[in-house]
C-alpha cells in the first residue's frame, strides 16, 4: 500500500513536505499546481514550488527524509503543458503529475483544472502530449474529480487518461460542483477502476484508519491520498500503514515551534501567521489542545508574537 501525500496550494509547501514526511510514512508528495499558460515556465519558478528540485541528485528529488516529489502541472495547452513537463523532468522532479481537479472560479475560467473534466478528450490531448514528450521512464500521473457538475463522464475521463499514456491515476471522489462537502462517494472509484487497469488511487475524506480500512474496502485501491487529514493528525500514514497511535500533543507541538522556526526565516515569513492559523485548525479536529492554543493565537498579527506564545 502506498500513502500519498496530496498536493494543497497554500498550505503543503516544501516546508509542511518536510515535516509530515519525517513523521508520517508517505510514499509520495505531489506539490502544489504549478499554472502552465503559454510559456516555458523558468527554473527559479520550479524552485519556488519545488526547492527539492535544487537538491535532486542521484537518488531524484526528495525531502530531506527520501520521500520524492512530484511536480504538479496545471494548464490547458498539450503543447505548453508538454514542454513543461520536459523542463520539470530535467530539473529532476520524480515524474509529472497533471491536475485535472482544480475548483477555482478563475483557473476554471481560463481552461484549466476541474472544467476539462467536461470532455474527456481535453484529458486524452494533454495526458499525451506530456507522456510523448518525456522521457520514457518518466511517471505520468492525473488526477482528476469524479466530473465538473455531475458524473456522468466519470468513467470516460478514466479511461482518457489510460489511452493516453498515463502510469497512474488519483481520483478524488467528488465533482466540482461538489467541492469539498462530504461524503466522498467512494464507490464511484470502484467503477472507474473496474474500467481501466492503471493503478488507481482513492482520495477524499481518509481521515484515520477506520475511513482508510473502509474507503480501500469500498474502492478497491491499494493506494491511498491523504490532505486534510494528514494536517490533522500528521502521522496520518504511519496510523494507516503500521496502525501507529495518532502522535502525541507534545510530539505535534514540536512540529508547530520547527514550522514556525522554519516560517519565520524563510522567503513566506509574511504568510506565516496566516498559515499556523490554517494548520491549527485541522489540528483541532484531533487534538483539544490545538483548540486552545488556536484560541490565544486568533488575533495575533505577528510572526513574533505567534512566536513568542508558542
Ligand atoms: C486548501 C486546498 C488546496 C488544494 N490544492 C490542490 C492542488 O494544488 N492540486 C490538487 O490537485 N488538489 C488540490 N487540492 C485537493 C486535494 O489534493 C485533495 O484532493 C482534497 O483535499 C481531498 O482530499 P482530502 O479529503 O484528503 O483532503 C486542494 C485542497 C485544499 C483543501
Amino acid at each position: 500500500m502506498r500513502i500519498v501525500l496530496a498536493p494543497m496550494e497554500g498550505v503543503l509547501d516544501h516546508l509542511m513536505r518536510d515535516l509530515l514526511t519525517r513523521v508520517g510514512s508517505y510514499d509520495l508528495c505531489v506539490t502544489e499546481f504549478v499554472r502552465v499558460v503559454d510559456q516555458v515556465i523558468s527554473a527559479n519558478a520550479f524552485y519556488r514550488f519545488c526547492p527539492e528540485l535544487k537538491d535532486a541528485g542521484a537518488y531524484g528529488c526528495t525531502t530531506q527524509a527520501g520521500t520524492p516529489v512530484r511536480v504538479q502541472l496545471l494548464g490547458q495547452h498539450p503543447g505548453y503543458m508538454a514542454e513543461n513537463a520536459v523542463k520539470v523532468v530535467e530539473l529532476g522532479s520524480s515524474g509529472i503529475d497533471i491536475n485535472f481537479g482544480c475548483p477555482s472560479k478563475m483557473v476554471n475560467k481560463n481552461r484549466g483544472g476541474a472544467v476539462l473534466l467536461k470532455d474527456p478528450e481535453n484529458l486524452y490531448q494533454i495526458v499525451k502530449a506530456v507522456k510523448n514528450a518525456v522521457p520514457t521512464d518518466t511517471i505520468v500521473s492525473a488526477k482528476i474529480r469524479l466530473g465538473y457538475e455531475d458524473k456522468t463522464l466519470a468513467i470516460e475521463n478514466g479511461q482518457a487518461v489510460e489511452a493516453a499514456g498515463a502510469n497512474e491515476l488519483t481520483v478524488h471522489a467528488r465533482t466540482k460542483v461538489e467541492g469539498y462537502k462530504p461524503p466522498a462517494h467512494w464507490h464511484w472509484i470502484a467503477k472507474i477502476k473496474n474500467e481501466i487497469n492503471i493503478p488507481v488511487i482513492a482520495n477524499g475524506d481518509i481521515w484515520d484508519l477506520e475511513g482508510a480500512i473502509k474507503c480501500r474496502e469500498i474502492s478497491g485501491c491499494n493506494d491511498l491520498m491523504v490532505g486534510r487529514g494528514a494536517l490533522t493528525v500528521p502521522n496520518l500514514g504511519a496510523v494507516i500503514k503500521q496502525e501507529s497511535d495518532a502522535m502525541p500533543w507534545i510530539k505535534v507541538q514540536a512540529m508547530l515551534l520547527a514550522y514556525t522556526e522554519f516560517e519565520t526565516h524563510g522567503d513566506k515569513s509574511k504568510y506565516f501567521p496566516n498559515r499556523i492559523k490554517q494548520w491549527l485548525k485541522y489540528l483541532k479536529n484531533h487534538y483539544q489542545e490545538a483548540d486552545t492554543l488556536f484560541g490565544e493565537i486568533r488575533t495575533l498579527k505577528t510572526a513574533e508574537a505567534i512566536q513568542e506564545l508558542l
